[in-house]
């Protein structure tokens, strides 16, 4: 039976460009499962889009001196951009700046209401009498008065990542320059979750065996030394989704406590756009689905405490008020956080240009090129490092040289040899290291998938690179390069297991590489394709028009996760390297590109 299988993936905020430590972090990870699960014939939903709320967006928005909603919209298109260029197969990515998105998140906040999980409080506010306004969350930074770090945040600290109460916050500065600070009472609405606490963690109990350590220390770890206390929910800010309750006007809801519902808001866009009713239930009023967010250390608290309150707080309610129907959402199964990638030694600062920045890789490298670095450095138990000369290395010895240049050699030979056919061998002919190697490379299907759906997505990457060295271990040995001048039947049979093989390590490869898989797929000689197609939409709703990234999938979805059907005599394709290999001298450019002093080794 299909599963199915939601894949979440953290909002980037509409106020930077994506570099490679998001693609590491949380779009890569989540493409990689995504395209996993849909080669096996499940019902894959792959949702995200663009955070446009929020003081981070206001504040780049002030900064450059433009309307918030140009300046998200801009950054939007880029996000859309990179997403496709990456081969990151969102079936959607949208925005929360939609019509439906506000409609649904005011609908999980008047669930809480109703449920008695929410109260109003007055408390002390900075205020800048100059601007004659509240200056919420970034637009005041300070000391951290739990760690000492003089650059956090008044609504979280980045260095030691705790939320925090901003009128708390040590030696307080505006962000904007707008003169001196003033405590003012305001008042806001705020999520009980206290009240929440045991159901949040019997929630991450159930769920603690297939969590990761580092994700359970970050949440059931904490609620357990600290508890978890209420949290307002609401902010004196006029761009965002309106509190929907009378005579609140002139506040919005707090950026996090709406763009966590985003996920499910985005799943009923889907339903909706894609014309398929209310598919978006499969995923969300289904206890069977299994629901993985992808997302970065910093966002731990959100998806591991804070959104399952949301949605266990809302109850039947939502649904309720949505659709006059009453019954409970369904709960993330998991939530694979990653921690950082680095670079180069230092922590990636978009404000500093120390990034390696997606879209300007692209015009260097080959997608696949960079996704490979990416899974095989990614950040899953421990901070990562790009290193410009690991880059190469990783590149040329084992993308090229174990897994490209063997594909590369065994197709041409054969296109050579055997007339641009696969050798028509009598498969009952074959030899025991003929068989053996092929029940080696079958055994991958479920060690590289028992993997990846254990989101050990670098375990899962080395694994089938493991596979890829035994072909040409067994190339080595069967020596069909020498055989085909005395024995063109023996080195038939070495050269038609070999592309059983290589087509197998095809699909093994395929959620990781999906570019060169593909290419590979029609050098095969296949006419269906492994993968659907992204492109973009634009979707007009309440709130405007909107563009949205999309995916198709292919016409025939089979399920392809599973050993070659490679046939002998099948006709093939005239084949071409896979990749690129790169020039030590890359390692120098991209160091001066950083404006780094060149190492000399
Ligand atoms: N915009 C946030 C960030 O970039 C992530 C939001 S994830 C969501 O850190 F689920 F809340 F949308
Ligand atoms: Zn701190």
């Amino acid at each position: 039976m299909a599963e199915n299988i939601l894949i979440a993936i953290a909002w980037p905020y509409a106020n930077a460009e994506i570099h490679v430590g998001n693609i590491t972090g949380s779009h890569l990870p989540g493409d990689i499962v995504a395209r996993y699960h849909r080669l096996k014939g499940n019902n894959v939903l792959m949702v995200s889009g663009t955070d446009s709320h929020g003081t981070p967006v206001t504040l780049r928005a002030d900064a450059e001196g433009k309307p918030v909603e140009e300046v998200y919209k801009r950054f939007h298109a880029t996000f859309l951009e990179v997403f496709c260029n990456y081969g990151i197969t969102y079936d959607l990515f949208t925005s929360t700046h939609t019509q439906n998105h506000f409609k649904v998140a005011q609908s999980i906040f008047l669930a809480l209401l109703q449920n008695g999980f929410m109260f109003t409080q007055k408390s002390m506010q900075w205020y800048s009498p100059n601007a004659g306004k509240f200056l919420p969350d970034r637009y005041v930074e300070g000391t951290c008065y739990i760690c000492g770090y003089e650059g956090a945040r008044s609504d979280q600290c980045d260095k030691c990542g705790n939320v925090l109460e901003p009128e708390k916050l040590i030696n307080p500065r505006s962000k904007t320059g707008d003169g001196s600070l003033e405590l003012r009472e305001t008042e806001h609405f705020y999520l009980d979750l206290s009240k929440l606490e045991p159901e949040v963690k019997r929630f991450l109990k159930e769920r603690a065996a297939h969590m990761r350590e580092t994700v359970l220390g970050e949440s059931l770890g904490k609620i357990e030394a600290e508890g978890l206390k209420p949290r307002p929910i609401t902010r004196d800010l006029d761009w965002g989704i309106p509190v929907p309750v009378e005579g609140w006007d002139g506040k919005c809801l707090y950026v996090w406590f709406e763009a966590v519902i985003g996920y499910l808001s985005a799943a009923i866009e889907w339903s909706h756009i894609a014309g398929q009713g209310e598919a978006w239930r499969q995923w969300w009023v289904n206890p069977e689905a299994k629901q993985f967010y992808f997302i970065g250390k910093d966002n731990i608290f959100f998806h591991t405490s804070l959104w399952p309150a949301q949605l266990m707080g809302a109850g039947k309610t939502f649904l309720k008020i949505f659709a006059e129907e009453e019954q409970a959402l369904t709960l993330p199964f998991d939530v694979p956080a990653n921690q950082f990638m680095n670079l180069e030694g230092d922590k990636i600062s978009g404000s500093k240009n120390w990034a390696v920045w997606a879209r300007d890789a692209l015009t260097r490298y080959d997608a696949d090129a960079l996704r490979y670095y990416l899974t095989a450095n990614m950040p899953e138990a421990k901070d990562s490092d790009w290193d410009w000369a690991e880059f190469v290395t990783k590149n040329n010895s084992e993308l090229v040289a174990t897994w490209g240049n063997l594909a590369n050699r065994v197709l041409s030979f054969c296109y050579k040899h055997w007339d641009g056919h696969v050798p028509a061998v009598d498969i009952h002919t074959l030899r025991s290291v003929d068989l053996e190697l092929l029940a080696v490379i079958e055994a991958g299907f479920q060690t590289v998938g028992g993997l990846i759906e254990a989101v050990k997505l670098r375990a899962a990457l080395g694994e089938a690179m493991r596979l890829a060295t035994a072909v040409n271990q067994y190339l080595d040995q069967t020596a069909p390069w020498s055989a085909v001048k005395n024995d063109k039947n023996e080195a038939a049979k070495t050269i038609y297991t070999a592309l059983k093989a290589i087509d197998s390590l095809k699909v093994l490869f395929a959620p990781f590489l999906p570019f060169t898989s593909e290419r590979l797929h029609t050098f095969m000689g296949y006419t269906e394709p492994l993968f659907g197609e992204q492109y973009t939409e634009s979707v007009q709703d309440a709130l405007g028009e909107h563009i949205v990234l999309r995916y198709r999938p292919p016409a025939h979805n089979l399920p392809r996760w599973a050993p070659s059907q490679l046939n002998p005599g099948q006709q093939l394709n005239q084949p071409y390297p896979l990749f690129k290999k790169l020039d030590e001298s890359v390692i120098a450019d991209e160091r001066a590109r950083l404006g780094k002093e060149i190492k000399i080794a």
